[in-house]
């Protein structure tokens, strides 16, 4: 029989999670949602509190519960941020060991539950981790969905706005690779309406030195908030419900994810950030880009990194 609604399941109902169900939702994303939590009470008070929004909302849902892997079965969509947060001072790469453990008896629980649908990830370091859940369950590598560089290029799109004085949606601009400290910032690819981002230097509305200290800034976001409320959430929590809403709608719009390579951008065998198709079947394709030397050479960089780290979590 066709289904008629939707299910999301939130594998991991702290800040992260929790922020991505109230983006979700505001902008009714779903009809019904399921939290998991290695503390159930965690789930239960957050769906109750989450719950409380229903008669007031501009959008409408039916049900908000907290559950277990059993509800995994017939979901539409699972979306993981379950993990150790990360402390100040530390890097995504610095959690790999706590996580991986912690991903890979997720991913048992959900290949157990008979799960046929689309998996978004957002728990850190979240390129390894992905790569870690795809191939525990072994599921279809593309209905595996990293969050990859969609915070990391809405930061940067954000920051590149506020210098030329435009709205951040009418900024294309990409960090692509690893989401953390070697990201590439992929600046031959980078326009406002059309118009590349070498024209505005040109004309004197922006340097080179201006748009290497914006690659900065939006890589040390995380660290900044970190230090300052000890937590990052909206942020990721948007960008989740961004992805899983061109899932459940069948977009087929084009966000930097985390998608596996099979030879695009030069590499192989890695999941990181890149500009893929995302649809009901998850990521279809992926868009590969001609990189300048340099950027190949740092995207190169990016994948060996996190190809150690792979290697960390003994997959
Ligand atoms: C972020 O970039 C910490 O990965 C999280 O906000």
């Amino acid at each position: 029989m066709k289904k008629t609604s939707n299910k999301v399941v939130l594998i991991g109902a702290g800040a992260v999670g929790t922020s991505f169900m109230y983006a979700a939702i505001n902008q009714g994303v779903a009809e019904n949602y399921v939290l998991i939590d290695a503390f159930p009470q965690a789930a239960e008070g957050n769906a109750l509190d989450l719950a409380d929004t229903m008669a007031v909302l501009p959008t409408s849902f039916t049900s908000i519960k907290a559950g277990n892997y059993a509800d995994c079965g017939d979901a539409d969509v699972i979306v993981i941020t379950a993990g150790r947060p990360q402390k100040e001072g530390e890097t995504r790469l610095d959690m790999v060991a706590g996580n991986a453990i912690i991903m890979k008896s997720i991913a048992e629980e959900v290949k157990k539950s008979g799960f046929k649908g689309i998996t978004v990830i957002a728990s850190n370091p979240v390129d390894v981790l992905t790569y870690v859940y795809q191939k525990v369950t072994g599921f279809d590598e593309h209905k595996v969905i990293g969050s990859g560089t969609t915070l990391d290029s809405a930061r940067l799109r954000r920051l590149v706005a506020d210098k030329l004085k435009v709205s951040a949606q009418s900024v294309n601009a990409f960090l692509a690779g690893e989401h953390g400290d070697s990201s590439v910032a992929v600046w031959s690819h980078a326009t406002v309406m059309e118009k590349p981002i070498f024209k505005y230097i040109e004309e004197g509305k922006i340097s080179q030195a201006e748009l290497d200290q914006i690659r900065e800034d939006a890589v040390h976001m995380a660290y900044k908030i970190i230090e300052l409320k000890r937590a990052t959430f909206y942020g990721i929590g948007v960008c989740l419900t961004r992805i899983v809403k061109a899932v459940l709608r069948d977009e087929m719009v084009t966000l930097m994810v985390g998608a596996k390579l099979n030879g695009e951008f030069n590499n192989k065998d890695v999941y990181t950030g890149v500009p893929a198709i995302i649809g009901k079947d998850g990521w279809s394709e992926i868009i590969n880009w001609d990189l300048t030397k340099k950027e190949q050479e740092q995207f190169n960089a990016s994948c060996s990194t996190l190809k150690e780290s792979i290697a960390k979590a003994e997959v």
